[in-house]
């Protein structure tokens, strides 16, 4: 009896070796790819992971670039993991506001010589957060070549259950959430290590109506159609260091300039501004000190534009979209630098400022920051001051974002219609299959 018990960690351990290991092997060393959809009533930005040990399910997850775990609903059955593996103890630097710490985990009623591991999984959309075990699946993705996917590897990602209640407001049939923040278990960590890849992963949003976007998981290169685009890695505006926010997991970075529009800078004061990124919000939310400088200064930098009044909410400013003008980058609107460390401009052009709201109407696409947004998810509570700006959805979408945790620095492409393209226009056909 004894001889059993001590047994069957030792032959878990190695069939976890043995997997991890011919996984290592499958991919080698190649990048992994995956499609993106969004989802059109929540604009929320999903992708889909195969369950290898029931291969009638494919979890849908929403990608949340501050999550610093992968978290789903678990299937009846699953295996827990014990207190001292190492997720466990990566699982545990991770505590919400306002969560209690609650230790490693607890006795399994099943066994009672061992200890679960607890995670505290969080819902970045309903502020909820619970706790529950954590455990691992394996799951399939594409190895690419930059240019098409070419195989299938299958590997072990570790993994938080959830209660099914913690799964409101996300979109019907989405099962969790994928975190990719700067955590050991994020997906592109976890990925990382299983394939022996960098550490990094290129982001490219969809706008949606159907057509997918993509993400590239350890490197490039990343060529987007037509066939004579050079490789988008390659060719973006430039790089701005990663910094840190209090004890965020997410990505920040950092203005010593400011913001300008059309050129002239909007009058914000001296301090550095600090600059989150958010997959989960659907427009880029402004500090309410940035955002009634940043409103005044489109206002009047566009006072000569014939106005929709009132506005449509969540929006202040809102014109009559036929009298804006067009071009290659959208809507013909003063363009928005925001001029990074490093001495590189974000800037952002019609396609990414002005939301169509309706047939007639075109508005400037950013908000007020609500307390939602102030507090930085697994910030550590409220001892933070909220970051000047939190890039948003809309913000994002057909932009390549280049996030690398080996440098530490994020990689920018501005709107890739100046190119030509867009980030639904990675070629999912695979000439293997
Ligand atoms: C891999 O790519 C092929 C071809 O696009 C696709 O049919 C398949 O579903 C992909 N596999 C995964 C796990 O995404
Ligand atoms: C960045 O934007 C500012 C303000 O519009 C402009 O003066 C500056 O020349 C730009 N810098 C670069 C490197 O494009
Ligand atoms: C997409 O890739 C497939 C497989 O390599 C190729 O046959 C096809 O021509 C490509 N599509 C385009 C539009 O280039």
């Amino acid at each position: 009896m004894a001889e059993m018990w001590q047994l069957k960690p030792l032959l878990l351990l190695i069939t976890v070796l043995l997997v991890v290991c011919t996984a290592a092997g499958d991919g080698g060393g190649m990048p992994l790819v995956t499609p993106i959809t969004k989802d059109p009533s929540t604009s929320l930005y999903i992708i889909s992971a195969p369950v290898a040990e029931n291969d009638q399910i494919t979890n849908h997850l929403v990608l949340d670039l501050s999550g610093p775990f992968i978290w789903s609903t678990c299937p009846d059955g699953y295996v827990p993991l014990g207190c001292t593996s190492p997720a466990c103890m990566h699982a545990h630097r991770f505590h919400p506001p306002n969560c209690p710490h609650t230790g490693y985990g607890k006795p399994d009623a099943d066994n009672a010589h061992r200890c679960k591991c607890t995670a505290h999984p969080h819902n970045p959309l309903s502020g909820d957060t619970a706790s529950d075990d954590m455990t691992e699946f394996t799951t399939s993705v594409n190895t690419t070549d930059g240019k098409n996917p070419l195989k299938e590897v299958s590997f072990v990602v570790a993994t938080s259950c959830a209660p099914e209640s913690l799964l409101a407001k996300l979109p019907e049939n989405v099962v969790g959430v994928v975190g990719l923040a700067r955590s050991a278990l994020a997906l592109h960590a976890q990925i990382a290590r299983t394939q022996k890849v960098a550490k990094k992963f290129a982001l490219c949003l969809p706008s949606g109506g159907g057509a997918a976007g993509v993400a590239i998981f350890g490197g490039g290169p990343l060529f987007l159609l037509p066939p004579d685009r050079p490789d988008m890695m390659e060719s973006l505006v430039g790089y701005t260091p990663l910094v840190k926010h209090g004890k965020s997991p997410g990505y920040f970075v950092r203005s010593k300039k400011g913001i300008a529009v059309n050129q002239a800078r909007v009058p914000l004061g001296d301090a550095p501004l600090i600059i989150g990124l958010s997959s989960t919000i659907p427009y880029t939310a402004l500090r309410t000190d940035v955002y009634g400088a940043f409103i005044k200064a489109f206002d009047a930098a566009t006072a000569d534009r014939a106005r929709v009044t009132p506005s449509v909410a969540p929006f202040e400013l809102c014109y009559e979209a036929t009298q804006l003008g067009s071009t290659l980058l959208g809507y013909a609107v003063p363009q928005i630098d925001v001029m990074l460390q490093g001495g590189k401009n974000w800037t952002v052009f019609g396609g990414n400022s002005m939301a169509q709201v309706n047939d007639h109407t075109a508005c400037l696409a950013f908000v007020e920051m609500k307390g939602q947004y102030k507090r930085a998810p697994y910030g550590g509570g409220g001892l933070t001051e909220a970051p000047a700006v939190v890039l948003g959805g809309f913000q994002l979408e057909n932009n390549l974002l280049v996030l690398d945790e080996e440098k530490q620095q994020l990689g920018f492409s501005s709107l890739l219609f100046g190119r030509r393209t867009t980030c639904s226009n990675f070629n999912f056909t695979s000439a293997a299959f």
